[in-house]
């Protein structure tokens, strides 16, 4: 009896343990430390059911456990086939080989390398080279790790832009590529293999898959048009006269226009290869949601010098900046972020929309005033890098400042303690005394309160917004139908999605 109770239990033990395992159950007693995982358990069921069971029994038994020997040495293999099929599992306690298996997806699924190079004497082309960018996701974006910058990177592409960079880079979790988690891990610990450690700390997807499908699916279908009558209206409405497209002659050539300044834009030839429709149409609808690098227009002061022009480049450290002259001149100023001259802000609301990068303001409950690069910004909050350490500080609570010049020529500076611009008074505190001032008469124009100072750099488009006031929605549709022929393919390609491009040859 008592040796049938036995028997019974360690039969009960040898199943739970298997479907344990084969569950992958975390390790028991101890699963942080991984103590006795349900491998070893089975393997001690099997051997106690080999000798408490009668002959018959033992047999079965002992055939389990040779073929659980077996399975057990065959999955210590790694399974080298995968860098080329679907990754079903990643083996962590060996980095390297996860590594590997994303190299293989670099190189082919995830077709990063057909934009990406591993190699600093590539020439630069419209990607970012990858060498070292296990050590350079560190540098990219202030607060941000190294790991998280490169999820980012692949879930988001466009949420951070590598400066000098457009958002070509699909999201290479949906549709064509289509990575799964499990493939974006292993690529993500190759490109941390490029210069640094590699690190295996678990992540959430920072998207929802689910939603995502669902919501490219909600967006209007793109309107339809004639590629024809587009290209006539991309020349009568003069894109032609600041955009080339290569075969398509310029009718006014050399002419200016009367309803904007001609400046040198991008050549849309190939615009169609690299961008999606929804981006060309969103080019020409908000021209400042997005602008190409280099081709931005700027206002900046540094060292009390004005420079307006267009944005030729910039890096974490200087702009470079191309002005022109009355005459036609043109020049190229290199400018340090950190010589531009503090503007005044009389408002504190979307400080980083309009291209503010630090912040200098008081706290209410405080003398000294706080100064640091803008981090993160919300409605009511702006994070402060200060120093080594970061500051919240709430746009509530800041105090205000007065600037202001007498009209007897007196400068003003001082701290705001009551009163608007528009009252009949204003009470400003000046080296310790209050003094009360009539806003209306005291002062010269031009006066202002003001909340803090800060650099900015804003760019914006010099392309005119108008056109989609000024164009119909046939126009409209068929511009569009037009510029999604400009792959820099020929005519004669079955390629070109909508119509074929016709060149003017003669
Ligand atoms: C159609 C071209 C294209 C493809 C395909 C592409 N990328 Fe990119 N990638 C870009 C561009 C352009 C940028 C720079 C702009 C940006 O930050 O999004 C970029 C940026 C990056 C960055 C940030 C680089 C840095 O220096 O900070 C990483 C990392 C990256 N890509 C990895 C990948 C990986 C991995 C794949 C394949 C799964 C991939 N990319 C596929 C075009 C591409
Ligand atoms: C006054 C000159 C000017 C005119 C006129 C103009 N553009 Fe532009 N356009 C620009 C500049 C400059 C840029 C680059 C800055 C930016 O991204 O906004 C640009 C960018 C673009 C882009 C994005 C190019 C890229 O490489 O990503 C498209 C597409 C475009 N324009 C289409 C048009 C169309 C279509 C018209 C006519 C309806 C037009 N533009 C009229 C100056 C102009």
């Amino acid at each position: 009896m008592k040796n049938t109770l036995v028997r019974i239990a360690s039969l009960i033990i040898m199943a739970v343990s298997f479907i344990a395992f084969i569950a992958k159950a975390p390790a028991f007693p101890i699963a942080s430390e991984n103590l006795l995982p349900w491998s070893v358990w089975f393997t001690l069921s099997v051997l106690v059911n080999m000798i408490v069971w009668f002959p018959v029994m033992k047999l079965v038994s002992f055939s389990l456990g040779i073929i659980w020997c077996y399975a057990f040495i065959a999955g210590l293999v790694p399974d080298t086939s995968t860098a080329s099929g679907t990754v079903t599992t990643l083996d962590w306690t060996d980095p390297d080989a996860v590594a590997e298996i994303g190299l293989g997806i670099f190189n082919g699924k995830g077709q990063c390398a057909a934009c990406h190079t591993l190699d600093t004497s590539a020439p630069k082309g419209r990607c970012p080279d990858l060498t070292d960018i296990g050590i350079n996701a560190a540098n990219r974006v202030p607060g941000t790790d190294a790991k998280t910058y490169l999820i980012e990177s692949l879930y988001e592409p466009s949420k951070y832009l590598v400066p000098g960079y457009g958002k070509i880079m699909p999201e290479v979790w949906k549709n064509p590529i289509a990575l799964t988690k499990l493939e974006i891990e292993a690529v993500i610990a190759f490109l941390q293999s490029q210069g640094s450690e590699i690190d295996d700390t678990p992540f959430q997807e920072p998207i929802d898959r689910a939603k995502a499908e669902t919501s490219a699916e909600a967006l209007p279908p793109l309107l339809s048009g004639d590629p024809e009558a587009g290209k006539k209206v991309f020349i009568e409405a003069a894109c032609i006269s600041c955009h080339e497209i290569i075969g398509l002659e310029n009718p006014k050539a050399g002419e200016g226009n009367e309803d904007f300044e001609v400046v040198t834009a991008p050549e849309l030839t190939e615009i169609a290869a690299l961008n999606s429709s929804r981006y060309i149409e969103e080019s020409i609808l908000k021209p400042n949601a997005e602008i190409v690098p280099g081709y931005g227009a700027v206002t900046v002061q540094s060292k009390g010098i004005t420079y307006q022009g267009i944005l030729v480049s910039q890096d974490e450290e200087k702009i470079v900046v191309r002005t022109k002259d009355d005459d036609g001149t043109e020049q190229e100023h290199t400018i340090l972020l950190s010589e531009l001259d503090e503007e005044s802000i009389e408002d504190l609301t979307n400080l980083k929309a309009r291209g503010y990068f630090t912040l200098t303001v008081t706290p209410t409950d405080s003398d000294t005033p706080v100064s640091g690069e803008i981090i993160e910004e919300n409605d009511e909050t702006v994070i402060l890098k200060v120093g080594e350490n970061t500051q919240t500080i709430s746009k509530t609570s800041v105090k205000k400042q007065f600037k202001g010049t007498t009209i007897d020529g007196e400068e003003i500076v001082g701290e705001h303690i009551s009163g608007e611009l528009t009252d009949d008074f204003i009470v400003i505190k000046i080296d310790g005394s209050e003094e009360t001032f009539d806003p209306l008469f005291d002062f010269e124009e031009g006066a202002m309160l003001l909340y803090g100072i800060g650099k900015q750099l804003y760019v914006t488009s010099p392309m005119p917004t108008n056109f989609p006031d000024d164009l119909s929605v046939s126009d409209m549709a068929n511009l569009l139908a037009y510029l999604s022929t400009l792959t820099g393919q020929t005519a004669t390609e079955e390629t070109a999605p909508t119509g074929t491009v016709e060149e003017d040859m003669e």
